[in-house]
Protein backbone atom coordinates (compact mmCIF):
# COMPACT_ATOMS: atom_id res chain seq x y z
CA UNK A 1 0.00 0.00 0.00
CA UNK A 2 1.33 3.43 -1.09
CA UNK A 3 0.57 7.17 1.18
CA UNK A 4 1.80 9.99 0.03
CA UNK A 5 1.49 13.15 2.37
CA UNK A 6 1.19 16.37 1.14
CA UNK A 7 0.29 19.95 2.54
CA UNK A 8 1.72 23.65 2.59
CA UNK A 9 5.18 24.41 3.59
CA UNK A 10 5.94 23.60 7.62
CA UNK A 11 2.17 22.02 7.76
CA UNK A 12 3.62 18.41 8.91
CA UNK A 13 4.46 16.27 6.20
CA UNK A 14 7.72 14.83 6.83
CA UNK A 15 7.17 14.77 10.37
CA UNK A 16 3.69 12.44 9.73
CA UNK A 17 5.67 10.59 7.16
CA UNK A 18 8.35 9.58 9.51
CA UNK A 19 5.77 8.90 12.60
CA UNK A 20 3.79 6.84 10.48
CA UNK A 21 6.86 5.18 8.87
CA UNK A 22 8.10 3.97 12.52
CA UNK A 23 4.54 3.18 13.86
CA UNK A 24 4.49 0.98 10.84
CA UNK A 25 7.56 -0.65 10.79
CA UNK A 26 7.11 -1.65 14.77
CA UNK A 27 3.94 -3.52 13.72
CA UNK A 28 5.98 -5.50 11.49
CA UNK A 29 5.03 -4.53 7.84
CA UNK A 30 8.03 -3.63 5.32
CA UNK A 31 7.55 0.07 5.32
CA UNK A 32 10.17 2.21 2.74
CA UNK A 33 10.36 5.59 3.36
CA UNK A 34 10.69 8.01 0.46
CA UNK A 35 12.29 11.95 1.11
CA UNK A 36 10.56 13.46 -2.35
CA UNK A 37 10.39 16.76 -0.70
CA UNK A 38 12.86 19.87 -1.93
CA UNK A 39 13.51 19.95 1.52
CA UNK A 40 15.28 16.92 2.73
CA UNK A 41 14.60 16.00 6.17
CA UNK A 42 13.12 13.18 6.42
CA UNK A 43 16.14 10.90 7.15
CA UNK A 44 16.45 13.39 10.37
CA UNK A 45 13.00 12.55 11.00
CA UNK A 46 13.40 8.83 11.19
CA UNK A 47 16.66 9.64 13.60
CA UNK A 48 19.02 8.31 10.39
CA UNK A 49 22.42 10.27 11.04
CA UNK A 50 23.67 12.31 7.68
CA UNK A 51 26.76 10.72 6.94
CA UNK A 52 24.34 7.10 7.03
CA UNK A 53 21.51 8.28 4.23
CA UNK A 54 21.43 6.04 1.46
CA UNK A 55 22.18 7.44 -2.32
CA UNK A 56 20.13 10.29 -3.88
CA UNK A 57 17.71 8.33 -6.73
CA UNK A 58 17.54 11.79 -8.34
CA UNK A 59 21.77 12.08 -9.26
CA UNK A 60 21.63 8.09 -10.27
CA UNK A 61 18.64 7.88 -12.47
CA UNK A 62 19.96 6.19 -15.87
CA UNK A 63 21.61 3.50 -13.67
CA UNK A 64 18.13 3.02 -12.01
CA UNK A 65 16.38 3.18 -15.72
CA UNK A 66 18.66 0.66 -16.93
CA UNK A 67 17.80 -1.55 -14.41
CA UNK A 68 13.87 -1.29 -14.55
CA UNK A 69 14.03 -1.43 -17.98
CA UNK A 70 15.33 -4.85 -17.82
CA UNK A 71 14.71 -5.77 -21.50
CA UNK A 72 11.31 -4.51 -22.55
CA UNK A 73 12.03 -4.29 -26.26
CA UNK A 74 9.59 -1.45 -26.67
CA UNK A 75 11.78 1.09 -24.05
CA UNK A 76 14.69 1.38 -26.72
CA UNK A 77 17.44 2.87 -24.32
CA UNK A 78 17.84 4.52 -20.75
CA UNK A 79 17.91 7.22 -22.44
CA UNK A 80 14.29 6.76 -23.87
CA UNK A 81 12.73 6.11 -21.06
CA UNK A 82 11.02 8.99 -18.82
CA UNK A 83 9.76 9.40 -15.70
CA UNK A 84 6.19 8.02 -16.84
CA UNK A 85 7.47 5.65 -19.05
CA UNK A 86 5.06 2.34 -18.09
CA UNK A 87 6.70 -1.11 -17.22
CA UNK A 88 5.74 -3.38 -19.96
CA UNK A 89 6.41 -7.17 -20.50
CA UNK A 90 10.53 -7.44 -19.78
CA UNK A 91 10.40 -4.62 -17.52
CA UNK A 92 11.98 -5.50 -13.84
CA UNK A 93 9.48 -4.79 -11.03
CA UNK A 94 10.39 -4.50 -7.80
CA UNK A 95 8.79 -5.93 -4.67
CA UNK A 96 8.70 -5.30 -0.95
CA UNK A 97 9.91 -8.17 1.81
CA UNK A 98 13.24 -9.07 0.28
CA UNK A 99 14.43 -5.73 -0.63
CA UNK A 100 17.46 -7.80 -2.68
CA UNK A 101 16.99 -6.15 -5.97
CA UNK A 102 19.59 -3.62 -6.83
CA UNK A 103 17.52 -0.47 -7.01
CA UNK A 104 16.33 -1.25 -2.74
CA UNK A 105 19.95 -2.56 -2.15
CA UNK A 106 22.14 0.74 -3.77
CA UNK A 107 19.30 2.89 -2.91
CA UNK A 108 17.43 2.45 0.26
CA UNK A 109 19.07 2.50 3.95
CA UNK A 110 17.51 0.74 7.29
CA UNK A 111 17.08 3.43 9.83
CA UNK A 112 16.94 2.93 13.73
CA UNK A 113 13.39 2.19 14.34
CA UNK A 114 13.15 -0.46 10.72
CA UNK A 115 11.81 1.52 8.12
CA UNK A 116 13.74 1.71 5.06
CA UNK A 117 14.86 5.10 3.34
CA UNK A 118 14.96 6.18 0.34
CA UNK A 119 15.76 9.60 -0.85
CA UNK A 120 15.58 11.95 -4.08
CA UNK A 121 18.46 14.31 -3.19
CA UNK A 122 17.66 17.91 -3.18
CA UNK A 123 16.29 19.54 -6.09
CA UNK A 124 16.36 23.07 -7.56
CA UNK A 125 12.74 24.64 -8.61
CA UNK A 126 13.69 24.44 -11.97
CA UNK A 127 13.80 20.45 -11.46
CA UNK A 128 10.11 20.78 -10.71
CA UNK A 129 7.58 21.55 -13.82
CA UNK A 130 6.42 18.92 -16.68
CA UNK A 131 9.05 20.19 -18.93
CA UNK A 132 11.96 18.61 -17.22
CA UNK A 133 13.24 15.49 -18.60
CA UNK A 134 15.26 15.24 -15.55
CA UNK A 135 13.51 15.91 -12.92
CA UNK A 136 14.79 14.40 -9.66
CA UNK A 137 11.36 13.37 -8.64
CA UNK A 138 10.82 11.08 -11.41
CA UNK A 139 12.82 8.56 -9.65
CA UNK A 140 9.92 8.24 -7.19
CA UNK A 141 7.41 7.97 -9.94
CA UNK A 142 9.59 5.44 -11.95
CA UNK A 143 10.02 3.27 -8.79
CA UNK A 144 6.33 3.26 -8.12
CA UNK A 145 5.21 2.27 -11.59
CA UNK A 146 7.47 -0.89 -11.28
CA UNK A 147 6.22 -1.76 -7.32
CA UNK A 148 3.96 -4.67 -7.10
CA UNK A 149 3.29 -4.34 -3.67
CA UNK A 150 0.95 -6.12 -1.71
CA UNK A 151 -1.75 -5.68 1.76
CA UNK A 152 0.70 -5.74 4.58
CA UNK A 153 3.88 -3.55 3.02
CA UNK A 154 4.16 -0.01 2.82
CA UNK A 155 5.34 2.67 1.09
CA UNK A 156 5.30 6.58 2.99
CA UNK A 157 6.47 9.07 0.45
CA UNK A 158 7.32 12.59 1.83
CA UNK A 159 5.92 14.96 -0.74
CA UNK A 160 6.42 18.76 -2.15
CA UNK A 161 2.49 19.71 -2.80
CA UNK A 162 2.46 21.05 -6.28
CA UNK A 163 2.98 21.53 -9.70
CA UNK A 164 5.63 18.51 -10.30
CA UNK A 165 3.16 15.44 -8.71
CA UNK A 166 0.05 17.17 -10.97
CA UNK A 167 1.99 17.22 -14.20
CA UNK A 168 3.39 13.64 -13.85
CA UNK A 169 0.93 12.08 -12.21
CA UNK A 170 2.90 10.90 -9.40
CA UNK A 171 -0.35 12.20 -7.60
CA UNK A 172 -2.25 9.27 -9.15
CA UNK A 173 0.08 6.59 -7.80
CA UNK A 174 -0.81 5.97 -4.82
CA UNK A 175 -3.76 4.03 -2.58
CA UNK A 176 -4.35 7.07 -0.24
CA UNK A 177 -3.41 10.74 0.02
CA UNK A 178 -3.09 12.04 3.19
CA UNK A 179 -3.04 16.17 3.31
CA UNK A 180 -1.86 17.69 6.45
CA UNK A 181 -3.41 20.82 7.69
CA UNK A 182 -2.71 23.25 9.64
CA UNK A 183 -6.46 25.08 11.15
CA UNK A 184 -5.57 28.02 9.34
CA UNK A 185 -7.27 29.60 6.15
CA UNK A 186 -3.68 28.91 4.24
CA UNK A 187 -3.92 25.15 5.54
CA UNK A 188 -7.07 24.55 4.12
CA UNK A 189 -6.62 26.30 1.08
CA UNK A 190 -4.39 23.78 -0.34
CA UNK A 191 -6.72 21.13 0.92
CA UNK A 192 -9.37 22.68 -1.65
CA UNK A 193 -6.73 23.11 -4.22
CA UNK A 194 -5.51 19.18 -3.96
CA UNK A 195 -9.05 18.09 -3.34
CA UNK A 196 -10.62 19.58 -6.92
CA UNK A 197 -7.90 18.33 -8.35
CA UNK A 198 -7.49 14.80 -7.53
CA UNK A 199 -11.69 14.34 -7.17
CA UNK A 200 -10.97 14.75 -11.27
CA UNK A 201 -8.53 12.04 -11.02
CA UNK A 202 -10.91 9.68 -8.34
CA UNK A 203 -7.40 10.19 -6.09
CA UNK A 204 -8.80 9.09 -2.20
CA UNK A 205 -7.57 11.89 0.04
CA UNK A 206 -7.78 12.64 3.34
CA UNK A 207 -7.27 15.28 5.84
CA UNK A 208 -5.00 14.54 8.80
CA UNK A 209 -5.64 17.65 10.77
CA UNK A 210 -2.05 18.73 12.40
CA UNK A 211 -0.74 20.80 15.54
CA UNK A 212 -4.19 21.20 16.60
CA UNK A 213 -5.01 23.23 20.14
CA UNK A 214 -8.23 22.49 21.15
CA UNK A 215 -12.22 21.50 20.03
CA UNK A 216 -12.16 25.31 18.17
CA UNK A 217 -9.45 24.33 15.84
CA UNK A 218 -11.09 20.92 15.07
CA UNK A 219 -14.54 22.55 14.73
CA UNK A 220 -12.42 24.96 12.28
CA UNK A 221 -11.16 22.17 10.72
CA UNK A 222 -14.54 20.03 10.51
CA UNK A 223 -16.04 23.58 9.25
CA UNK A 224 -13.82 23.75 6.13
CA UNK A 225 -13.49 20.03 5.47
CA UNK A 226 -16.02 18.26 6.48
CA UNK A 227 -16.01 14.98 6.19
CA UNK A 228 -12.44 14.50 4.24
CA UNK A 229 -11.16 15.16 8.13
CA UNK A 230 -9.52 11.82 9.04
CA UNK A 231 -8.32 12.52 12.12
CA UNK A 232 -6.65 15.22 14.12
CA UNK A 233 -2.71 15.36 16.08
CA UNK A 234 -2.49 17.64 18.65
CA UNK A 235 0.71 19.62 19.34
CA UNK A 236 3.12 17.10 20.32
CA UNK A 237 5.64 18.04 22.93
CA UNK A 238 7.89 15.06 22.45
CA UNK A 239 7.84 16.09 18.85
CA UNK A 240 9.47 19.14 19.82
CA UNK A 241 11.62 17.83 22.32
CA UNK A 242 12.81 15.55 19.31
CA UNK A 243 13.29 19.09 17.18
CA UNK A 244 15.51 20.56 20.37
CA UNK A 245 17.82 17.66 20.01
CA UNK A 246 16.37 15.20 22.36
CA UNK A 247 16.88 11.17 21.45
CA UNK A 248 13.40 9.64 20.41
CA UNK A 249 11.37 6.49 19.84
CA UNK A 250 7.61 6.14 18.87
CA UNK A 251 7.14 4.66 22.73
CA UNK A 252 8.04 8.50 23.52
CA UNK A 253 4.54 9.99 21.30
CA UNK A 254 1.86 10.88 23.87
CA UNK A 255 -1.23 8.39 23.54
CA UNK A 256 -3.06 10.88 21.53
CA UNK A 257 -0.79 10.45 18.47
CA UNK A 258 -0.36 6.83 18.50
CA UNK A 259 -4.53 6.32 18.48
CA UNK A 260 -4.34 9.03 15.69
CA UNK A 261 -1.38 7.27 13.45
CA UNK A 262 -3.68 3.88 14.03
CA UNK A 263 -6.41 6.04 12.71
CA UNK A 264 -4.24 6.58 9.40
CA UNK A 265 -2.94 3.48 9.19
CA UNK A 266 -6.78 1.71 9.69
CA UNK A 267 -7.31 3.68 6.54
CA UNK A 268 -5.03 2.98 4.80
CA UNK A 269 -5.33 -0.76 5.17
CA UNK A 270 -9.19 0.12 4.40
CA UNK A 271 -8.13 1.62 1.06
CA UNK A 272 -8.94 -1.12 -1.90
CA UNK A 273 -6.15 -1.24 -3.99
CA UNK A 274 -7.42 -1.11 -7.95
CA UNK A 275 -4.60 -1.89 -10.22
CA UNK A 276 -6.85 -1.61 -13.45
CA UNK A 277 -7.45 2.19 -12.47
CA UNK A 278 -3.62 1.79 -11.85
CA UNK A 279 -2.18 0.97 -14.94
CA UNK A 280 -5.01 2.91 -17.18
CA UNK A 281 -3.97 6.22 -15.62
CA UNK A 282 -0.40 5.11 -15.86
CA UNK A 283 -0.85 4.76 -19.59
CA UNK A 284 -3.08 8.11 -19.53
CA UNK A 285 -0.40 10.28 -17.92
CA UNK A 286 2.59 8.97 -20.08
CA UNK A 287 0.32 9.90 -22.91
CA UNK A 288 0.72 13.05 -22.12
CA UNK A 289 3.94 13.82 -20.95
CA UNK A 290 4.70 12.65 -24.51
CA UNK A 291 2.79 14.84 -26.00
CA UNK A 292 3.81 18.03 -24.18
CA UNK A 293 7.76 17.24 -24.05
CA UNK A 294 8.93 14.01 -23.57
CA UNK A 295 8.84 12.92 -27.63
CA UNK A 296 10.47 15.84 -28.44
CA UNK A 297 13.00 15.54 -26.30
CA UNK A 298 13.71 12.08 -26.78
CA UNK A 299 13.20 12.49 -30.35
CA UNK A 300 10.96 9.31 -30.41
CA UNK A 301 7.24 8.25 -30.00
CA UNK A 302 7.16 7.68 -26.78
CA UNK A 303 3.68 6.37 -26.87
CA UNK A 304 5.24 3.09 -28.71
CA UNK A 305 6.27 2.19 -24.96
CA UNK A 306 3.02 1.05 -23.87
CA UNK A 307 2.57 -2.31 -23.61
CA UNK A 308 -0.82 -3.43 -24.50
CA UNK A 309 -0.26 -6.77 -23.07
CA UNK A 310 0.82 -5.93 -19.85
CA UNK A 311 -0.91 -6.26 -17.03
CA UNK A 312 -0.50 -4.47 -14.22
CA UNK A 313 -0.24 -5.62 -10.37
CA UNK A 314 0.74 -8.90 -8.70
CA UNK A 315 -1.06 -11.47 -11.60
CA UNK A 316 1.58 -13.39 -13.63
CA UNK A 317 -0.19 -13.86 -16.34
CA UNK A 318 0.15 -11.35 -19.55
CA UNK A 319 -1.02 -11.91 -22.84
CA UNK A 320 2.04 -13.70 -24.83
CA UNK A 321 3.48 -11.41 -27.86
N1 LIG B 1 2.21 17.45 15.89
C1 LIG B 1 3.29 18.25 16.06
N2 LIG B 1 3.67 18.64 17.29
C2 LIG B 1 4.72 19.45 17.50
N3 LIG B 1 5.48 19.93 16.52
C3 LIG B 1 5.16 19.58 15.26
C4 LIG B 1 4.06 18.71 14.96
N4 LIG B 1 4.02 18.54 13.61
C5 LIG B 1 5.03 19.24 13.11
N5 LIG B 1 5.73 19.89 14.08
C6 LIG B 1 6.86 20.80 13.91
O1 LIG B 1 6.54 21.74 12.91
C7 LIG B 1 7.68 22.03 12.10
C8 LIG B 1 7.35 21.72 10.64
O2 LIG B 1 7.10 20.33 10.52
P1 LIG B 1 7.62 19.49 9.27
O3 LIG B 1 9.03 19.80 9.00
O4 LIG B 1 7.22 18.10 9.50
O5 LIG B 1 6.70 20.15 8.15
P2 LIG B 1 6.78 19.95 6.57
O6 LIG B 1 5.39 20.06 6.08
O7 LIG B 1 7.51 18.72 6.23
O8 LIG B 1 7.64 21.22 6.18
P3 LIG B 1 8.38 21.54 4.80
O9 LIG B 1 7.32 22.02 3.88
O10 LIG B 1 9.37 22.60 5.18
O11 LIG B 1 9.01 20.26 4.34
C9 LIG B 1 8.80 21.17 12.64
O12 LIG B 1 9.56 21.95 13.52
C10 LIG B 1 8.09 20.08 13.41
O13 LIG B 1 8.83 19.57 14.47
MG1 LIG C 1 9.22 18.47 5.05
Amino acid sequence: MRVAFVGKGGSGKTTLSALFARYVAARGGPVVAIDADINQHLGMALGMPESALPRPMGTHLTEIKEHLRGDNPLISSAAAMVKTTPPGRGSRLLRLGEFDDPVHTRFSAITPDGPRLMVTGPFEETDLGVACYHSKVGAVELYLNHLVDGAGEYVVVDMTAGADSFASGLFTRFDMTFLVAEPTRQGVGVYRQYRDYAADFDVPVAVVGNKVHGPSDVAFLREHVGDDLLVCLEHSAAVRAMEQGRPFTLGDLEPAGMKALGTLLARLDAQEKDWWKFGQQAVEFHLRNARAWANRATGEDLAAQIDPGFIFGPTRVSLPR
